[in-house]
């Protein structure tokens, strides 16, 4: 459970939450668009408390790619404009090429009509989660919330999917989940959770400084990010854990 959080959040800034597993980095996105509300204290965006908001309007306005992303039976299309009914081709297209997912739909020889399977089960993770990325993009939100969502991506393309966002969506307030140092080292800050707390909120530059468990991560992930599969990465955020878990 969370606790004893007080931080704010500059309309249009990126923000990279790092955290071992279970360290309330979802738990802590779920309050902006009200999966859950806080016990104690409050919740603002824009200046609003969320529970002031009209809810359809407040998730309008926030975009999830959760962790566990779907995608329906049905086009990549159709799957697209879940996120926007009336988008126009040229706008899933520009989605998808923010989230580097036009290359591999243009490759397979039906494009943008392929169909793809209930549950996604067609196209590869990283795929999968790229599509993910494109409908969220597609609703136009003034906040995109990635929780962990281009794990299955590989580090080049997810630096790419960043790169992109940064650029083309400067305006949108962005929050992104990460397991690798490497998706929000380009971050204007980043948040380091360590049960349910704040450890460190700071820009990358002085976490390295500062943060021993963000040090720790750029150490454990340098040199050779990439080679990292998940399971292995997970076990070193555990193995952090067993070695540092002093706070009960
Ligand atoms: N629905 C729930 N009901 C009760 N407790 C929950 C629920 N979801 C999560 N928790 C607890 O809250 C804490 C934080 O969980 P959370 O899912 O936010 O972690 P996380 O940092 O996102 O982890 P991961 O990296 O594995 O996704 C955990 O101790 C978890 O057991
Ligand atoms: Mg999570």
């Amino acid at each position: 459970m969370l606790s004893d959080l007080d931080f704010s959040i500059r309309s249009g800034e990126t923000i990279g939450i790092l955290g071992a597993t279970g360290s309330g980095k979802s738990s802590l996105v779920s309050l902006i668009s009200r999966l859950y509300d806080v016990s104690e204290g409050s919740v603002t965006v824009g200046g609003v408390d969320v529970r002031d908001y009209d809810l359809d309007t407040l998730r309008n306005s926030v975009s999830v790619v959760l962790q566990k992303n779907v995608l329906f039976a049905g086009t990549i299309l159709e799957n697209l404009r879940w996120g926007k009914e009336d988008a126009t081709l040229e706008e899933c297209r520009e989605a998808c090429r923010m989230a580097c997912a036009d290359e591999f739909i243009e490759s397979f020889p039906d494009g943008y009509e392929t169909k793809i399977e209930q549950g996604g089960t067609n196209v590869s993770g990283g795929q999968r989660q790229r599509l993910c990325i494109a409908r969220a993009l597609l609703k136009d939100p003034r906040i995109l919330i990635l929780d962990d969502s281009t794990s299955a991506v590989d580090t080049a393309t997810d630096a790419k999917i960043k790169k992109a966002l940064k650029e083309t969506a400067p305006e949108v307030t962005k929050l992104i989940i990460a397991q690798r140092v490497s998706s929000v080292k380009d971050a204007d800050r980043v948040m380091v959770l360590e049960e349910g707390r704040i450890d460190g909120f700071d820009t990358p530059d002085r976490l390295v400084q500062t943060n021993e468990i963000y040090r720790y991560l750029v150490q454990m992930q340098s040199g050779g990010g990439s080679d990292f599969d998940d399971e292995l990465r997970s076990d070193h955020f555990t193995d952090y854990n067993m070695e540092d878990g002093d706070n009960e």
